[in-house]
């Protein structure tokens, strides 16, 4: 087990109703006036916002706010966010929806409380974060684990680049996860989280040669729990119960919990934020399209964790590790067909030429000068060529 530290500072107020507690938890941390922040429209529709205003009002809190945060969230709307704000005389910021809202919370409460710096100077670590505004988070989607994370992402237009920043002040005070604001969630985006999930999970999960056996049975529970419930939110999308499993598992798939003692590898996230970048798809889907063919290439290099995946999550039950590894690669793949993600770039919904693949892996592993996987390192080179085995079809297993 390698050092670590587990630091997990975020309130989380869980269950029906809590959404009503949202003042009381802002005031609780010092808020007075707070920027609301939400996408574009989900929120406003459901009466959400409504409700959170009305639980501020109680309270005496003075409030502002701007919708139309879009999915992969970019610079510019958190730039207009940070004015807005900073003209408000913000002193709390509260993302409401999901990890577009919530990151461009995050962003703002960077930008306003560094007024002399540029946001994205900030983002790219160009001047050092050294102070931010406190930031709450009413999810309404299980997916991206911000609420709880570490991490917040958004997408320079200008320059065509998705990009997150890792900081200790991108951790939310408080996390309001009432299950039953995802009863609205289009299949889509419910299928994409769940993938998104796993994804955070498994990231973490396929490192070799360095032993945990707590956190790998966290991982391995925390993926049982979410293929069993996610099969029964995709089939009942207001089963309470499963879908309250599948928040819980949200948050604690990304908040460093799986990842103590080991690390975490994040290779699969580069090749997903380099798709969203230049084509705009869902994040959780960017995952599904490339993963299958990125285990397929690498597999034989972690045999020992794909084996145990394979076993521990699946329950596959053939002594020889070659083919047990293949099973888990395969059931995983079968998995994202069933609930809807596709599985290859083309199902994602685009073909690239052999120049964007190039530009893909370019982007992926920031102009060649990353080296992707914990497994080994894979440079520009390779990762073209994961892309493009991903374009047309799911791995043959
Ligand atoms: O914009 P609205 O109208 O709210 O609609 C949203 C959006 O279209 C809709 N939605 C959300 N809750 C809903 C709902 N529709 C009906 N009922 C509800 N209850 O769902 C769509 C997706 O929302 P979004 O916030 O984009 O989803 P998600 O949580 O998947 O966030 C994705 C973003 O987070 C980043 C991704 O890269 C992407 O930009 N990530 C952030 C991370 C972090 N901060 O730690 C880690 C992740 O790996 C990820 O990179
Ligand atoms: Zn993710």
């Amino acid at each position: 087990m390698e050092n670590f530290v587990q630091y997990t500072p975020t309130r989380v107020v869980f269950g029906r109703g809590t959404e009503n507690k949202t003042g009381e938890l802002v005031k609780m941390y010092g808020g007075s006036r707070v920027f609301i922040v939400y996408g574009g429209g989900s929120a406003v529709k459901s009466g959400l916002i409504d409700r959170i205003k009305e639980s501020l009002r109680r309270e005496g809190i003075e409030f502002d706010e701007q919708g139309g945060t879009k999915p992969n969230p970019v610079l510019t709307h958190a730039e207009e966010g940070v004015r807005r704000a900073e003209d408000f005389g913000a002193d709390f910021i509260l993302g409401v929806g999901g990890g577009s809202a919530i990151d461009t919370a995050k962003a703002i409460a960077h930008g306003c409380a560094n007024p002399y710096s540029k946001l994205w100077d900030i983002w790219t670590k160009k001047v050092p974060l050294e102070k931010s505004l406190p930031v709450g988070a009413v999810l309404t989607i299980a997916a991206a684990g911000s609420e709880m994370s570490d991490s917040a992402v958004l997408t320079n237009e200008a320059l065509g680049i998705k990009a997150g920043i890792n900081t200790e002040f991108n951790r939310c005070k408080f996390a309001v996860m009432n299950p039953e604001l995802l009863f609205t969630l289009p299949k889509y985006q419910l299928a994409a989280g769940i993938t998104d999930i796993m994804m955070h999970t498994m990231e973490r999960y396929f490192i070799p040669d360095i032993k945990c056996d707590l956190t790998d049975e966290i991982a391995e529970g925390l993926l049982r729990t979410v293929i069993k419930n996610g099969r029964a939110v995709m089939a009942q999308e207001d089963n309470y119960d499963a879908m309250a499993e599948i928040m819980w598992c949200s948050s604690l798939s990304h908040n460093n919990l799986t990842e103590c003692g080991r690390g975490k590898d994040f290779s699969v996230h580069k090749f997903g934020h380099a798709l969203s970048a230049k084509y705009d798809y869902t994040h959780g889907a960017t995952l599904s399209a490339v993963w299958g063919s990125w285990a397929e290439y690498l597999y034989m290099d972690a045999l020992p964790r794909f084996s145990q995946f394979a076993r521990r999550v699946y329950g596959v039950k053939t002594p020889d590790d070659r083919k047990a590894a293949k099973e888990g690669i395969e059931r995983t793949v079968a998995f994202f067909r069933e609930i809807g993600m596709p599985t290859s770039i083309i199902e994602l919904g685009c073909a690239p030429t052999e120049k964007e693949l190039k530009e893909l892996a370019m982007a992926a592993t920031k102009q060649d000068t990353l080296k992707l996987t914990r497994i080994r390192p894979v440079g520009a080179k390779e990762a073209e060529e994961i892309f493009r085995r991903a374009v047309a079809a799911a791995p043959s297993v």
